[in-house]
């Protein structure tokens, strides 16, 4: 039988190259020994993205992508379906898990300097991931058809209209009509179910071949292929992934797993931060929802974009502001000019910076949650008008703090107090 097994290889190596990719990505890729908790996550945003094609594929065999029937299929889904409550609340708890698994992806990233040279690649590629996923979290957020799914739409697609000159046709041009209506779910549902997850698996496929190309960084931040064995020429540091690293994920995956089914069979709503109350009432385009507010994960950037005050009447700065807010990591690999990459040879100074960062992020993020009166107040008993409210005030503060974060990167970085960095990786 093993004869039998071992021959079918041989064949199909001769004519596809199974083993060679095999050894060349998993029992002979060598990877730093010393990955901790952070690098997990690397791994699950694989696993959530297998889990929303998957369940996305299932919920496309029973949704209708029309304004007349979107709403009560998806209703149909989750009470008459066999087991589509489950599926649908794997995909909408996903869409969350995706975004916080991405952040701790992320922030991985920025503690241990993985942007750095010769990395910067794999970090474009992220950035692009990221622009991706929220691109397809917001078509497929229309999808059922809600009153935050609607309204939500109207309120971002709006927001092309203040880029100047160009603004009102390229927001008719997305919507493919004067106002958020069928044509609009339609091709939300094409970009969400076909274009965009092309793209993601495009740009994850790049991401891990640019990371195999170069190696994988580590907590300590030193390069292991520059300890090699003379021999061998295998890194003095470095373990093969498999079996290493595919059992070590099986424990990250398992907590995983027992975290989002907690949350699918317990919670599927997470108190609205999950799926918002709103959007259990059919969409109606005569009635404005009083507080339109989007899913946490856009929180933050939502903030930043009421944050700045519009000029001469037009709320372009802030839109333009928000999408600084996120090309702005793109930037990251070039505006760091520390000689040290991980956060543990770093200065305080250093430290300091990105705490503030990551309190901005957080804070942005709930203020991004309440409703604020964002171009002042305006109390109808008395007529009086006030200046903006606490919140927004606030809410200013920290959206300076953050892009404050990356100005000041290449001064902050470049006179950095380092502790010396080890010739070989500590553990
Ligand atoms: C669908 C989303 C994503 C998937 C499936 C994914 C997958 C992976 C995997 C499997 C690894 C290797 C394992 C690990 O280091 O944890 C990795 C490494 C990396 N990823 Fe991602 N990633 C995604 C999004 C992102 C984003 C949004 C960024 C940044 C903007 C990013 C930046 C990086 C960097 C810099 C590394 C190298 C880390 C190191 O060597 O220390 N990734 N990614």
């Amino acid at each position: 039988m093993q004869k039998h097994l071992v021959n079918l290889l041989a064949w199909v190596d001769e004519r596809f190259p199974l083993t060679s990719n095999w050894k060349a990505h998993l029992s002979e890729y060598y990877a730093p020994k010393n990955f901790n908790f952070w690098y997990y996550f690397g791994s699950l945003a694989m696993l959530v993205l297998v889990l929303q094609i998957v369940t996305g594929i299932f919920l496309a065999m029973h949704y209708k992508p029309d304004a007349a029937l979107a709403f009560a299929s998806v209703e149909y889904i989750m009470r008459d379906v066999s087991w589509g409550w489950l599926i649908r609340y794997m995909h909408s708890t996903g869409a969350s898990m995706f975004f916080i698994v991405v952040y701790l992806h992320m922030f991985r990233g920025m503690i241990y300097g993985s942007y750095r040279s010769p990395r910067e690649l794999i970090w474009l590629f992220g950035v692009g991931i990221f622009l991706c996923l929220m691109g397809e979290a917001f078509f497929g957020y229309l999808l059922p058809w809600g009153q935050m799914s609607y309204w939500g739409a109207q309120v971002i697609i709006n927001l092309f209209t203040t880029i100047p000159f160009i603004g009102p046709d390229v927001s008719e041009w997305l919507r493919g009509d004067y106002v958020v209506s069928d044509a609009t779910l339609n091709r939300f549902f094409a970009f969400h179910v076909i274009a965009l997850p092309l793209v993601l698996l495009g740009l994850v496929a790049a991401h891990i071949i640019a990371l195999h190309e170069v190696g994988s960084n580590n907590p300590d931040g030193v390069e292991i292929k520059k300890n090699k064995d003379p021999v061998t020429h295998i890194p003095l540091d470095g373990i093969p992934f498999h079996p290493y690293y595919t059992v070590k994920d099986i424990v990250g995956v398992s907590v995983f797993l027992i975290v989002f089914s907690a949350i699918i069979f317990f919670a599927p709503e997470m108190g609205g931060y999950f799926l918002e109350a709103n959007n259990f009432i059919p969409a109606d385009p005569l009635k404005t929802p009083a507080h339109i507010a989007p899913v946490w994960y856009f929180t933050p950037y939502y903030s930043i974009l009421r944050a700045v005050p519009p000029i001469f009447n037009s709320q372009f700065p802030g839109v333009a502001a928000m999408g600084l807010s996120v090309m702005v990591f793109a930037l990251m690999p070039w505006l760091d000019r520390s000689p040290v990459k991980s956060i543990r040879y770093r200065s305080v100074t250093y430290k300091l910076w990105l705490s503030l960062f990551v309190v901005s992020f957080v804070i942005l993020g709930y203020l991004g949650t309440v409703p604020s009166n964002v171009w002042g107040t305006f109390d109808a008993a008395t007529s009086v008008v006030g200046g903006a409210d606490r919140a927004t005030i606030v809410a200013r503060i920290f959206t300076v703090a953050y892009f404050a974060f990356f100005v000041f990167m290449p001064w902050y970085t470049k006179n950095e107090k380092t502790k010396l960095v080890p010739e070989r990786v500590t553990g």
